[in-house]
């Protein structure tokens, strides 16, 4: 596997929680250490501006339709140790540029029934860029919204099996503080104690999609190290 440096967000389905990861992701990054840039793909901006807010040190910046994408993605990489392109909910053309340029894909997805059932079609420009590329971008699914009672089914590996792709053991839940961490304009881990379980969820994701990313302290020194 060659070096991550470009990480899509992407479902070409909306409102599955793209522009949340986006951002909490460019966030982590940042505060790991490393030189972030944000690429809000969406017409909408609205990862853009939160991260504004949230992390004033990392740049954002807009590339608003496929050939700002096609051409400009790959020269941001040069700038930054990760860029974290967040992608539209409905421009399939979009996307498309995204997967062909992205070095890793996260796709959230809500956990339920109708989703899995939706996964195929959800993936769809995914698996075309894969053909395309060799199997590149790699690509992970995250599960987003998740319910109280939700199990994860075996549904839900199944299709994400059958489709080549694997499903993230840890899982954001569905939680009133990421509704309302956008208006706060602040990522989860800095609105307190309400905050304290997503961020601990979304910790845990962002460690596993990238192993050894996550930055330790041993004896007050800060080393980067595996993490399991
Ligand atoms: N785990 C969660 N629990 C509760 N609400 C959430 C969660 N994740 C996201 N949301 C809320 O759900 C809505 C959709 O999330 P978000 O904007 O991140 O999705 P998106 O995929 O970027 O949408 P779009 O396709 O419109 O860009 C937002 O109001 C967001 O605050
Ligand atoms: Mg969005």
């Amino acid at each position: 596997m060659g070096l991550i440096v470009i990480i899509v967000i992407a479902n070409s389905k909306g409102g599955v929680g793209k522009s949340t990861i986006a951002v909490h992701l460019a966030a982590w990054l940042h505060e790991q250490g490393y030189r972030v840039i944000l690429a809000d793909c969406d017409a909408q901006q609205s990862s853009s501006e939160w991260a504004k807010e949230a992390v004033p040190a990392v740049r954002s910046v807009s590339l608003p339709d496929p050939d700002a994408i096609l051409d400009r993605l790959p020269l941001l990489d040069q700038e930054a140790d990760f860029v974290i392109a967040d992608g539209p909910g409905s421009n399939t053309e979009t996307s498309r540029a995204l997967l062909l340029r992205a070095d890793l894909a996260l796709v959230p997805c809500k956990a339920s029934m109708l989703e899995v059932r939706a996964l195929t079609q959800a993936t769809n420009v995914l698996r075309q860029a894969q053909d395309i590329r060799g199997g590149v971008p790699r690509a992970m699914i995250a599960l987003t919204m998740i319910g109280k009672t939700y199990r994860l089914t075996q549904d839900m590996k199944d299709a994400a099996t059958a489709l080549g792709l694997t499903v993230a053991t840890s899982g954001l839940t569905q939680r009133q503080v990421y509704a309302d961490a956008p208006g706060q304009g602040a990522v989860v881990w800095k609105l307190g104690s309400r905050g304290k379980d997503a961020a601990e969820e979304v910790d845990a994701l962002f460690a596993e999609l990238l192993p050894g990313k996550r930055t330790m302290y041993v004896n007050g020194r800060q080393t980067r190290k595996a993490v399991a």
